[in-house]
């Protein structure tokens, strides 16, 4: 059986101001890949990902998420997409630090309503999943750079999206925090059955044999 199309990328080229960032780019993630993009720093992964979030708009090309061509697509109706399907890790994480670590993986559901119980207990089962259960009420400020990774994991997937997207998740990590927090990540797409969808310019990710492909040259090519 063929896998569901998840993001679709057909002949999209993206400049800022005059200069191309990207050009001619195609693309395809399926359902329940683990794929990660990689690159030298500058070439477009964050560029990448901003275009399938729709927080970017393309000059050329299609986009397509879930079935959807989001590129002549209102900006709130790519916002519904992003809150109700997509979690997202950004590069550099957008947590609350003056909020609890509850607050801030709470922040998706609460945007949109008043959180129930029920998402309440999907957190702390969240937090037991990243080893943090004992955080719970301290303020992001108070947490060391791989539990603050972890709390933008966790937050990724508390309004449970069917795509996860994360932008450098080992960046600013020690090699060893960096090794657990993939670790961590493979896991998480064992258990949830989600789509991954990693930008890295590091090679952790390689023994886990993902699909990957580069990015350079303003465009993407598959390695693997
Ligand atoms: N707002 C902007 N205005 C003009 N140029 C920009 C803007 N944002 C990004 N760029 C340029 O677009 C190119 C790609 O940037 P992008 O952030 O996508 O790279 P990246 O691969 O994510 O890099 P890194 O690994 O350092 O995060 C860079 O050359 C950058 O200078
Ligand atoms: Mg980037």
């Amino acid at each position: 059986m063929t896998k569901k199309n998840i993001v679709l990328l057909k002949d999209v080229s993206f400049r800022y101001l005059n200069k191309y960032i990207l050009k001619d780019v195609n693309f395809s993630l399926s359902e329940n890949d683990f794929c990660i993009i990689k690159g030298k720093s500058g070439e477009g992964k964050t560029t990448v990902l901003n275009l399938i979030t729709g927080i970017l708009k393309p000059q050329k090309g299609k986009i397509t998420v879930f079935g959807k061509n989001i590129v002549k697509m209102k900006n709130s109706d790519i916002s519904k997409i992003r809150n109700k399907k997509i979690g997202v890790v950004f590069q550099n994480y957008l947590l609350e630090n003056e909020f609890s670590v509850l607050e801030n993986i709470l922040l998706p559901i609460t945007i949109n309503r008043i959180p129930k119980e029920k998402d309440i207990d999907l957190v702390k089962n969240l937090l037991n999943d990243i080893e943090l259960s004992s955080k719970i009420d301290e303020k992001v400020k108070n947490l060391s750079g791989g539990q603050i990774q972890r709390v933008a994991l966790a937050r990724a997937f508390a309004n449970n999206p069917d795509l996860v997207i994360m932008d450098e998740p080992t960046s600013n990590l020690d090699n060893k925090t960096s090794e657990k927090i993939v670790k961590l990540i493979f896991s998480m797409y064992k258990k949830y059955n989600k789509t991954f969808l990693i930008v890295s310019h590091e090679n952790y990710f390689d023994e886990l044999n993902p699909k990957t492909y580069l990015i350079g040259n303003k465009n993407i090519s598959k390695l693997k």
